[in-house]
């Protein structure tokens, strides 16, 4: 492990959407600072360059992972490359915050996993809403035992017409991006949900992944991944955690519309015998006997990049665990896994 300076000093390789909000949240980090870039297109580099002003601009990924000025990477790349690109980082004893999802195959996160922790380097794995405002909130309300024993998650991510046919047609190719709707927004509903009930340990899994909505990706595309995704997570102790996310689905008037027109919601619920929080809208409903009394909660709302970098820069700093952790990436992918297994066995997975 290379000894860190005063300043931690941050390349991203992968110049998408998230690696935008990943520069201005290494850019409101108090000693922390963005030294390089890579991107493969020449347009994403000029504009990323433009706005955010790094160091060095590389195309290659593996060109920023050679320089010795970079202690961490931020992994923005394609689902396909977050194993080697991370693996490489950390041969090259830089700590990484890998975008969702960890890796495509959980057997992956368990070589990344057994990197890391025996050449002590920090991975960290992008789930920036366990740093919004409202899980925040609800978390320590958790935490403080206001709910009481938890027994029961819903985790809510739904879009009625959002296959993401017009970013990089990777995302639609299995191969690629490990799967469709549960990798992309499944990864976020079942994680929010799981972090609230205080990650425990999942002992059986079963779902359902469908795709019937193949009409909606140009022929030219290969879509051969899941339009939508349900199903349950037992865990130790007996709670359960049950989703529901569609990138398309003929959803029902109650969810709402989003700018765009297209029906979409995402949710969280967690039950417990004292209390019941939701996110969205932000309430807490306690059992008070007869009743249930209703109590409106403040929360910001919004994707907080910054809390999750300064979360991760303390870690590299402390080398205490960063809030998304390196076994919780571990278990988040066992249970993704897992729907999987259970889809085409059509049976319940014991992990
Ligand atoms: N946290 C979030 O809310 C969030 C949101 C969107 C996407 N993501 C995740 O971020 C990742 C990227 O998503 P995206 O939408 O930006 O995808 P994208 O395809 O738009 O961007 C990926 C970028 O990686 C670059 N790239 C590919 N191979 C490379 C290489 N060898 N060297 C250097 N650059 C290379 C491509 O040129 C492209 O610009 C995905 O894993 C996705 O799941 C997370």
């Amino acid at each position: 492990m290379k000894a860190i300076g005063d300043t931690i000093q941050l390349g991203i390789v992968g110049l998408g959407w998230p690696g935008h909000r990943h520069a201005e949240a290494i850019a409101a980090t108090p000693g922390a600072r963005l030294v390089a870039c890579a991107d493969l297109g020449e347009q994403r580099r000029e504009e990323f360059a433009r706005v955010h002003r790094p160091d060095k601009v590389y195309v290659e990924y593996d060109e920023l992972l050679a320089d010795p000025d970079v202690d961490a990477v931020i992994v923005g790349l394609p689902n396909y490359l977050h194993f080697p690109a991370t693996m490489s980082a950390l041969a090259a004893g830089k700590h990484v915050l890998c975008e969702k999802p960890p890796t495509l195959h959980a057997a992956d996160m368990r070589k990344v996993r057994a990197r890391a922790k025996s050449d002590r380097l920090v991975y960290s794995f992008g789930r920036q809403a366990r740093f919004d405002g409202r899980t925040v909130v609800a978390r320590r309300l958790i935490e403080s035992g206001r709910l009481g024993n938890i027994y029961f998650a819903r985790a809510l991510f739904v879009r009625s017409r959002g296959i993401p046919v017009g970013i990089g047609g990777w995302f639609l190719d299995k191969s690629k991006a490990g799967g469709g709707a549960l990798i992309d927004l499944g990864v976020h509903a079942i994680d929010t949900a799981w972090y609230l009930m205080g990650c425990p340990k999942a002992e059986t899994v079963s779902g359902t992944v469908f795709q019937h909505f193949g009409s909606l990706v140009p022929e030219r595309m290969h879509y051969d991944v899941e339009d939508s995704a349900y199903g349950q997570i037992r865990f130790e102790g007996g709670a359960a955690l049950h989703f529901e996310v569609s990138w398309a689905a003929n959803l029902s008037d109650d969810i709402p519309s989003n700018a765009q027109g297209k029906r979409e919601a995402h949710n969280t619920i967690v039950y417990g015998d004292a209390a019941t929080i939701r996110l969205s809208p932000f309430g807490l409903f306690e059992n008070t006997g007869d009743t249930v009394r209703d109590t409106r909660l403040e929360g910001a709302v919004g994707s907080n990049f910054a809390g999750q970098m300064a979360n991760f820069v303390d870690a590299i700093r402390t080398g205490q665990d960063p809030v998304n952790s390196v076994d919780q990436a571990v278990d988040l992918m066992d249970m993704l896994e897992a729907v999987y297994r259970s889809s085409k066995s059509g049976r319940e997975v014991v992990l």
